[in-house]
């Protein structure tokens, strides 16, 4: 069965109190939209389309960055949801799957669920993914006859008795792609609000003679997000989970709720994740690599027993190569660090390629920034780079090459040699001594006031 995800985000989101549309505040590292499109990526949809209003040029260049198969459907005027899910009748003409209905602010919805949901759609025509609610408040609610669900209730226009239905409406709702938009085209906004209702779909696909039914999750999936309050509450619930799949895959954290994930951050068996990590989005971590403590990792790769941090920093573009090491206030930025490299102290390495085994002394750094463009600096297999190395970017060290410590190299350094570019130690004789003496009758004469 093909299936297109249509995943309404036209919304304002008055109530984030903000310029950027709802649907992408992220969680996570990822606009909310993008959790709610890989959500239903478990059902390998052959088309995607959103269908965007406020902010629709961002909501356009945010999916297109994910993914520049999904289709934008204009909404520009807020009639309802209904109205919603007709802007992309036009782009889904002549599509023979089912459609499934998602919200761009509803990130949560589990794979199983989506699964149990297109399992129902073999015996039903329209399926709603409905969940028994602790506070049903102005959620719409399913009215249910046995197993075959008979209408949707919106909270304004429902009786008493109806009102104190607690089976609600996710909003969540799959059919066939040509009887959704042939049902809503027979919707119309006489109600309380004067919207166009997708909820209505159902009263009239039964009035003729199609089938409805109800698929239940937990409410937690279908926790809607209209606030930074929520956004927040959202940020944590997936943290939670990040952490327990972490601990229940194999990797050891002894203080997990310090540790923050991305979306995709993975972390291969027996890795260490010390306290206070915070991974970025990109990051995979392969087995048995330690990651200590307050470091702080982005679009990176962190090969087996490497270690890193504590306090450092991979920025994107790092790669760190088996057993190498990362040590404290390191940074490192699109940068190679083949098998056994040590940069172990208070160093920046950007736009580098560091060999193996090579080792990158307390304080180096490589400029590699001429205030217009970047460059890049090569260093060669067990190369040695004495502390507080300046390597002027375009630059190499060879192979076993050393730089001695305080050097600011701006030229290429041969295989094997040792470059000293610092200006020469003179020592003069007694001058120490003299200049003190000197420093202290200049002092005592000043407290006593005469000079
Ligand atoms: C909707 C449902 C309700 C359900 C609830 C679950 C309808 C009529 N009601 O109500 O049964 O319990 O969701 O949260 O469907 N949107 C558009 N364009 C529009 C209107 C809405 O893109 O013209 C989007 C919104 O951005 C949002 C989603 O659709 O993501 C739901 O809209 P919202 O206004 O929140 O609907 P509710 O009144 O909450
Ligand atoms: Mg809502």
């Amino acid at each position: 069965m093909s299936t297109a995800l249509i995943i309404l985000a036209a919304g304002k989101g008055t109530r984030m109190k903000s310029d950027l549309p709802k649907v992408l505040h992220p969680i996570a590292g990822a606009p909310m939209l993008i959790h709610a499109i890989r959500a239903g990526s478990v059902l390998e949809p052959d088309r995607v389309v959103v269908v965007a209003g406020h902010g629709a040029d961002a909501v356009k260049a945010a999916t297109a960055a994910h993914d520049d198969t999904i289709q934008i459907a204009l909404q520009s005027e807020q009639l309802g949801t209904a109205h919603a899910v007709a802007q992309a009748a036009p782009l889904l003409e002549g599509f023979e799957g089912d459609a499934l209905i998602l919200y761009g602010d509803t990130p949560f919805i589990r794979p199983e669920t989506l699964e149990a949901l297109a399992q129902a759609r073999t015996s039903h025509d329209v399926v709603v993914l409905g969940f028994e609610a602790a506070d049903p408040g102005r959620y719409g609610r399913l009215v249910m006859d046995g197993d075959s669900l008979k209408a949707i209730v919106e909270f304004k226009d429902a009786s008493d008795q109806e009102r104190a239905i607690t089976f609600c409406n996710s909003g969540v709702i799959a059919a066939n792609s040509e009887t959704l938009f042939k049902l809503i085209d027979a919707v119309g906004n006489d109600n309380a609000s004067g919207e166009y209702y997708l909820t209505d779909i159902v009263a009239i696909a039964r009035s003729q003679g199609l089938s409805a039914t109800a698929v239940a999750c937990d409410e937690a999936e279908t926790m809607g997000i209209n606030s930074r309050r929520e956004l927040a509450t959202a940020e944590a619930a997936f943290q939670a989970r990040a952490r327990s799949a972490a601990l229940d895959n194999g990797t050891t954290m002894p203080a997990p709720d310090t540790v923050y994930f991305s979306y995709d951050t993975h972390l291969g068996r027996d890795t260490i994740v010390d306290q206070n990590v915070v991974f970025g989005t990109g990051v995979t971590v392969e087995t048995g690599a330690h990651i200590r403590a307050f470091s702080h990792l982005e679009g990176c790769h962190v090969s087996r027993g490497a270690i890193i941090g504590p306090y450092a920093r991979l920025r994107p573009g790092t790669e760190v190569s088996e057993e190498a090491r990362v040590g404290n206030f390191v940074e490192l930025k699109n940068a190679l660090l083949h098998e056994g490299a040590k940069v172990n102290h208070l160093s920046y390495v950007g736009d580098a390629e560091v060999g193996k085994a090579a080792n990158i002394g307390a304080g180096t750094i490589t400029c590699n920034y001429d205030g217009v463009m970047k460059h890049r600096t090569q260093i060669g297999e067990r190369a040695f780079i004495g502390s507080n190395t300046m390597l002027v970017a375009p630059v190499s060290v060879g192979d076993h090459a050393m730089t001695a410590s305080g050097s600011v190299i701006t030229s290429n350094v041969p295989e094997g040699d040792l470059a000293i570019a610092r200006a020469k130690q003179q020592n003069k004789s007694g001058l120490a001594r003299k200049l003190f003496e000197k420093l202290k009758s200049i002092k005592e004469k000043r407290d006593k006031g005469v000079a």
